[in-house]
């Protein structure tokens, strides 16, 4: 633990320099910032502040970085958030997306904060729990984002305080709208596009749901306007129709594998 600290403070040092001239932060900032740091997982990664705030082959010193900086160490990260409603905007060199340009009811306060990683991510410190549900409350305001706290899924969050990972029990904002997807090497990722699990609809119930539901439960609920709206506060009533032809299909088969 002192060695981080040690490497802090001379990272601080040596920061000094250019953070007053190019920077031009005060020191309670500075500090504050090498504290969230020095206690990341980039840190202890030895991802340090010139791996995000130089420019690798001129050098510059970048007051502000975009995703940009992330693209070499997180590149499929960057690339699914450039693919959907949040990052599209940045992809086509448009000016970021921001509530003010929103039709869904947005938080007056945020309106003009800008979508990029750290609207989501606090990029010194990069905690992911934040991210996954209290970022997205500082910006969206209709009536199902706002039920969530209220619902089954954000009670067991709340009650669990952690996001382990994988989990069978915590599920927030992120687990149905950023679901976490594995790739053919085997590694897992956060997939950003927010919009990759909402269209088709029932997307979401293989991609998400039915890693901890059963498929008839997942239809049943995802097919219900209200419940959606409800943030899923309640079991499903609805029985879908073509359930039932599903479920007949099956036990037909089942009844002729039994001869098998
Ligand atoms: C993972 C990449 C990353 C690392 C590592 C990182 N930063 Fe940053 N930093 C950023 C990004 C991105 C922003 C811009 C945030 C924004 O636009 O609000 C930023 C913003 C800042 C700012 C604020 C500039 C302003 O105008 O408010 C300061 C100061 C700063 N960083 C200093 C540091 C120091 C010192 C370190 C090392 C202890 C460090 N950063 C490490 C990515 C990083
Ligand atoms: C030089 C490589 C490098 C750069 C640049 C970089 N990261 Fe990272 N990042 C890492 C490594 C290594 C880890 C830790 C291993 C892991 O979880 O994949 C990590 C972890 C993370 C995590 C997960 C933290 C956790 O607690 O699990 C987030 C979030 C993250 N980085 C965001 C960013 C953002 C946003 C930027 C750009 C502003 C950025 N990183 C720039 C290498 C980098
Ligand atoms: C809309 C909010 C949001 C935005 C924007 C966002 N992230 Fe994330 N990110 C999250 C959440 C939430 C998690 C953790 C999700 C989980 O673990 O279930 C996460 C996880 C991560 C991780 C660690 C998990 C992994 O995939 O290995 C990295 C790295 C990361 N983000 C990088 C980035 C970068 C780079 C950007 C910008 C291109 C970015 N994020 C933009 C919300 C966001
Ligand atoms: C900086 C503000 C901001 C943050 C933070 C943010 N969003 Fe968004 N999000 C927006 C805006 C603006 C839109 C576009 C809405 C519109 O066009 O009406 C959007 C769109 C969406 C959509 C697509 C809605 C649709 O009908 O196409 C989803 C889903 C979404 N966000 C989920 C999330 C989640 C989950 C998080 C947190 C992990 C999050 N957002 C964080 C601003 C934000
Ligand atoms: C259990 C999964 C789940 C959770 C948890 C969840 N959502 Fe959703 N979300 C959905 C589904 C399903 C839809 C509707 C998709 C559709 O209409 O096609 C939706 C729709 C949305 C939309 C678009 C709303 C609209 O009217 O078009 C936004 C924005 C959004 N969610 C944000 C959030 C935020 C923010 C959180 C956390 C505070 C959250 N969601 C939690 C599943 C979830
Ligand atoms: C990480 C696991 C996980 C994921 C993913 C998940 N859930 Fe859940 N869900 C749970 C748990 C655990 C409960 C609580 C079960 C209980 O109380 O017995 C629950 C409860 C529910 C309830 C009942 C709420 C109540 O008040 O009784 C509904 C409806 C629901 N989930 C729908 C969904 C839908 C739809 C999806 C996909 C969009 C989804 N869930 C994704 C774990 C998950």
């Amino acid at each position: 633990m002192r060695s981080w600290l040690l490497r802090g403070v001379l990272l601080l040092l040596l920061w000094n320099g250019l953070t007053v001239s190019v920077l031009a932060v005060d020191q309670a900032q500075l500090q504050s910032i090498n504290q969230s740091w020095s206690q990341s997982a980039h840190a202890l990664a030895d991802v340090n502040c010139s791996s995000c705030h130089q420019n690798k082959s001129t050098k510059q010193v970048l007051k502000r970085p975009n995703h940009e900086s992330c693209q070499s160490c997180h590149k499929a990260q960057v690339d699914t958030f450039l693919l959907g409603k949040h990052g599209i905007r940045l992809l086509e060199g448009q000016t970021a997306l921001t509530p003010a340009l929103a039709h869904l009811p947005m938080q007056a306060a945020a309106h003009d904060k800008q979508m990029n990683c750290n609207a989501c991510h606090d990029v010194h410190s990069v905690k992911t729990l934040p991210a996954s549900v209290d970022s997205c409350l500082t910006c969206h305001k209709d009536t199902h984002s706002l039920n969530y706290k209220n619902s089954r899924h954000g009670q067991l969050l709340q009650e669990e305080g952690a996001l382990p990972r994988p989990s069978t029990v915590s599920t927030t904002c992120a687990t149905c709208h950023l679901p976490r997807q594995t790739s053919a090497s085997g590694t897992v990722t956060v997939n950003h596009n927010n919009t990759f699990t909402l269209l088709p609809r029932d997307r979401m119930v293989k991609e998400v749901c039915m890693n901890c539901h059963g498929m008839e439960f997942a239809y049943n609920s995802i097919f219900d306007d209200d419940l959606v709206e409800s943030n899923f506060a309640r079991p499903p009533t609805l029985s879908m129709d073509t359930l039932k032809m599903v479920r007949a299909l099956e036990q037909q088969r089942s009844g002729n594998s039994k001869s098998e």
